[in-house]
């Protein structure tokens, strides 16, 4: 079984997506739930699906062991970011090489790295008068939004559309998305985008 944990700091409607995705999945099992937010509204999901979660602190996670031991002897095998705004650590991206994805609600390489996330990426895109915006899904390595690229989806930007609006545009892309694209890796049938 294939032990997968997802990493989220906010109300996390994309793990609530991912963890029915799996739900009666034979091999794949979403068996915990990483949060840097005490009160997040993703603890909630996990407490009503009765699913484990780890609370981290800043301190160990960015100068301590970043929980890999934690999650070695839960035998996570897999690391989703759904909404995670701390950068992930060497220490995790090494022991965990090319078993991280992380979602991005543009397309990047444009719109992405440090403190760009939610609405401040969607109010980048609206003043920069795009005509489409979407989804990254791709690998993460040690820098902001940086790692290969497995999947992209666009949506395209109405002269009326807001931040907001744009927002709910890209959200639905990524429950579309996400929790199918999570299991084509797993299953070693996604291909990298170019
Ligand atoms: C998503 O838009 C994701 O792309 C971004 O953070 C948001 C998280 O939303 N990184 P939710 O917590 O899954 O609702």
């Amino acid at each position: 079984m294939q032990q997968i944990a997802i990493f989220a700091s906010g109300a996390g409607s994309n793990a609530a997506r991912i963890i029915d995705h799996f739900r009666q999945h034979p091999s794949i099992k979403i068996s915990l739930i990483v949060c840097n937010k005490p009160g997040a509204g993703v603890l909630n999901i996990a407490s009503k699906e009765q699913i484990s979660t780890l609370i981290i602190e800043r301190e160990r996670f960015f100068r301590g062991d970043a929980y890999v031991p934690e999650l070695q002897e839960l035998n996570i095998s897999f690391i989703v970011l759904a909404g995670f705004l701390w950068k992930v650590p060497a220490a995790l991206v090494q022991a965990f090489k090319g078993r991280i994805v992380n979602i991005h609600p543009a397309l990047l390489p444009k719109y992405g790295g440090k403190g760009m996330y939610g609405r401040f990426v969607h109010e980048a895109v609206i003043a920069a008068k795009e005509k489409e915006s979407g989804i990254t899904i791709h690998y993460v390595d040690e820098l902001y939004d940086h790692g290969q690229s497995i999947f992209q989806a666009s949506c395209f930007i109405e002269a009326d559309d807001t931040p907001e609006s744009l927002a709910q545009k890209v959200h639905w892309l990524e429950h579309e998305h996400f929790p199918r694209i999570i299991e084509q890796v797993l299953s070693g049938s996604a291909s990298p985008t170019p």
